[in-house]
């Protein structure tokens, strides 16, 4: 067995493999001068099961080519079989035309996939079910839930049923609030949130349930512009919240996100490893926590 990395999170890759108790492949990927990619896999990988650890984070269309081109060259080079491991599936947002005339970006991005030879894929959290029927191949996907509700129940130990709630920020991730908090032993709280589909612009038209007086946890899977986070925690300490937690999985943190974050109300952000998260993004009420054990453990169970 084997494992690659792409450029786009070495770091993880490099703990994944650390984890396995084995080197990353030797590979060289660069770029010819009009910025087109090369990969040049530099071992023999005939015969083995080869792992490719890629997040399809910005710049995503380069790295899925990257990705596309590395499981190739591996494919070529007479791999048994080659598993795609993305911690971060870009392009799922995109997973229907909301306005006719889209292009279903998820859905071409799994046909990628599998044409570049790809025999499976690991993935964290997709952002919607809409996603794993658009391949064809087999997609092992982890969840990284339980890792962020015991990285926060490990600095924060105190939260009862009477102290603390669970705040699922809009209609899509209720039942991924609702099984947090189940777990969590708290009871949920539902925000009415609205984007404007051509603005961005992020509201929150009402609230069931109640805040006051209790440290609140707010539970989503991805942290893009930040809006989300940033609207939401504003909204429930306006109505009395006297902490906020945001536990986000993927942390997109596009733009000046995490500036914004820094300045919001959120007494502390916890987001996983499945994007690299820069030290230029890095910021004092942040917390990153790796998946590196979930993502280890999966391609262990892959090669039995
Ligand atoms: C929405 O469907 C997602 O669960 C997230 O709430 C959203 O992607 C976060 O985006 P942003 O950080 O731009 O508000």
């Amino acid at each position: 067995m084997k494992i690659f990395s792409g450029t786009s999170n070495e770091p993880l890759a490099g703990r994944i493999a650390k984890l396995l108790d084995m080197p990353l492949g030797d590979v060289e990927i660069t770029r010819f001068i009009d910025n087109e990619c090369r990969v040049f896999v530099r071992e023999d990988v005939s015969g083995q099961e080869v792992f490719v650890v890629q997040s399809l984070s910005e710049v995503a269309d380069q790295h899925l080519v990257e990705l596309c081109l590395l499981g190739s060259a591996i494919k070529n080079l007479g791999a048994t079989k080659v598993t795609a491991v993305i911690p971060w599936m870009g392009y799922s947002k995109q997973d229907k035309a909301f306005r006719k005339g889209e292009a279903i970006s998820s859905q071409l991005v799994a046909k990628f996939i599998e044409a570049a030879g790809f025999d499976a894929v690991i993935s964290v959290e997709l952002h919607s079910e809409n996603v794993l029927p658009f391949f064809r191949i087999p997609v092992i996907e982890i969840s990284a839930h339980e890792l962020l509700r015991e990285t926060l129940f490990s600095s924060e130990r105190n939260f009862t049923s009477e102290n603390a709630v669970v705040v699922s920020p809009d209609k899509g991730g209720v039942s991924r609030s609702e099984r947090f908090a189940e777990k969590a032993g708290l009871s949920t709280v539902y925000l009415m949130k609205h984007r404007d589909t051509a603005t961005g612009e992020v509201t929150v038209d009402g609230i069931e349930g109640a805040v006051d007086g209790k440290a609140v946890i707010i539970f989503d899977d991805i942290i893009n512009t930040g809006a989300t986070a940033v609207t939401t925690s504003k909204f429930v300490k306006e109505k009395g919240a006297t902490s906020v937690y945001f536990l986000a999985t993927h942390a997109v943190l596009a733009g000046h996100s995490a500036e914004t974050l820094s300045q919001s109300v959120i007494d502390k952000v916890i987001v996983t490893d499945t994007i690299a998260v820069p030290t230029t993004k890095h910021f004092a009420t942040l917390d990153v926590v790796s998946v590196s054990s979930l993502l280890a453990d999966a391609i262990m169970q892959q090669t039995k």
